[in-house]
């Protein structure tokens, strides 16, 4: 099993381009399945993830391919509106099918998410919206059955703002008859850009990027091309490691998607600037310790968590970090434990005390963000940190060792 190599203690320097978002293109691609046409979609990064997405669409019966960044996707022959549990049970994104499918088919199988490494994330306001749509609902060996001879315009309502079911349903509602409105609804950039894309494809969605999004349901929809948007979480990522390690240029970025990151560095001392398109950072001779609570955007992203806590952990005094959109999201502190990390975690809530410096051992990844958390780490310890199960950050940043290495790390994969 591959593995990544990383000798700590170098200092960073120089620009990387930061790539689409996965979180995008993901349901962009799922979108795809709404109705036949051929679409082109720019800025995709090369990922696990996307390959799955990809694998998946072929399953329904689309053709797919990918070069150089550009998705081609040709919906014309899709007719298998299925999720099966190979894919779903390595990428629980493949749940955003559900929505394009039901729409387009009336009906869909679609394996259930089961839980995951932190935690239950059930999909229970995708179902119960769903329902209220107007489809029938069975589980039947693991999968959801889902018919609808019709989906109805109504009102839902989410208990919480929920990325995935507000894309899902926005979806499954772009062609119900009459109009839905969705309140509560999240407003992360990935989900403000579905929408955007459903538009462009003949729907009408109003409200975007708010919490309330008016659907009215369109007999007809399109194929469309779009440019995915860059990636707020990679970029986040790159900023913690120049945090800790140098000075650092991320380039292809919107700044406005991570002010309460750059916010949050600023407190810690680093001295950000920030131009149209790129953000610097310079650390600070003594990171200050800052606590953190996750939000839903504008917030700070719980897909930055790990990575904070790992930056705290060499931090000069103590702070707290909670988590309020994932309770359990905290595999990556046994780990960082491992490099010399000194923290506490009850319930939802880490307590750092920041210590002088971590110290290089063989650690493994847990899920995308916690492998991120441990580069971070890694990068900055004394000695030789040897990162096992890589093929979690492979799901979600695309050429991580190439671009830390063009940024002068000591990094390294081998198998
Ligand atoms: N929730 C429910 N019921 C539901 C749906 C969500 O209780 O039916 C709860 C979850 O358990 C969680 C909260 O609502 O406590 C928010 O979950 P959300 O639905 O927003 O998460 P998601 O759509 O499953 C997406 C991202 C995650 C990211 C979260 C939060 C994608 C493909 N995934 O997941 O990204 O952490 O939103 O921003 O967009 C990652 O990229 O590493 C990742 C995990």
């Amino acid at each position: 099993m591959a593995k990544i190599i990383i000798k700590g203690g170098k200092t960073l320097n120089g620009e990387v381009k930061i790539s689409g978002a996965k979180n995008a293109v993901l349901p962009i691609m799922s979108a795809t399945l709404l109705c036949p046409g051929k679409f082109t979609i720019y800025n995709v990064p090369d990922l696990r993830d996307t390959r799955t997405m990809m694998q998946l669409l072929e399953i329904t019966g689309a053709k797919t391919s990918f070069e150089n960044g550009t998705v081609w996707v040709d919906t014309n022959n899709v007719n298998n509106p299925e999720a099966p549990y190979d894919l779903v049970k390595t990428m629980r994104a493949s749940f955003y099918v559900l929505g394009p499918l039901i729409s387009r088919f009336g009906k869909v199988q679609v394996s259930l998410p089961g839980g995951c490494a932190w935690g239950p994330r059930p999909v229970d306001y995708h179902l119960k919206g769903l329902e209220k749509l107007g489809a029938n609902l069975d589980l039947e060996g693991g999968n959801i059955l889902a018919e609808a001879d019709e989906l109805i315009g109504c009102d839902i309502h989410f208990e919480f703002p929920s990325v995935g079911a507000t894309g899902n349903l926005a979806m499954a509602a772009v062609r119900a008859k009459g109009i839905t409105r969705l309140f509560n609804c999240a407003k992360e950039p990935e989900i403000t850009q579905l929408c955007e894309f459903l538009n462009i494809m003949g729907a009408n969605i109003k409200g975007i990027g708010t919490d309330s999004l008016v659907i009215e349901g369109v007999k007809e929809l399109n194929h469309a091309d779009i440019t995915v948007i860059p990636d707020r979480i990679e970029a986040g990522t790159f900023l913690m490691a120049g945090a800790l390690n140098g000075e650092i240029k991320i380039n292809n970025v919107i700044p406005l998607h991570l002010e309460k990151v750059t916010n949050k560095l600023i407190e810690t001392g680093c001295q950000i600037t920030i131009n149209d398109d790129s953000i610097s950072i310079t650390p600070p001779e003594n990171l200050k310790s800052v606590d953190m609570t996750t939000a839903v955007f504008p917030g700070f992203p719980t897909d930055l968590q790990a990575q904070w806590v790992a930056l705290m952990s060499l931090s000069d005094s103590s702070s707290i970090v909670t988590d309020i959109v994932y309770h359990d999201r905290f595999s990556h502190i046994p780990e960082l434990a491992r490099l010399g990390a000194n923290i506490k975690v009850e319930k939802n809530t880490a307590f750092i005390r920041g210590v002088d410096q971590l110290v290089g051992a063989p650690v493994m990844s847990t899920d995308i963000r916690a492998s991120a958390a441990l580069f971070i780490a890694a990068l900055a310890a004394k000695g030789e940190t040897e990162i096992s199960r890589i093929y979690h950050i492979d799901r979600g940043y695309e050429k991580i060792e190439q671009k830390f290495l063009g940024l002068g790390a000591d990094i390294r994969r081998v198998s």
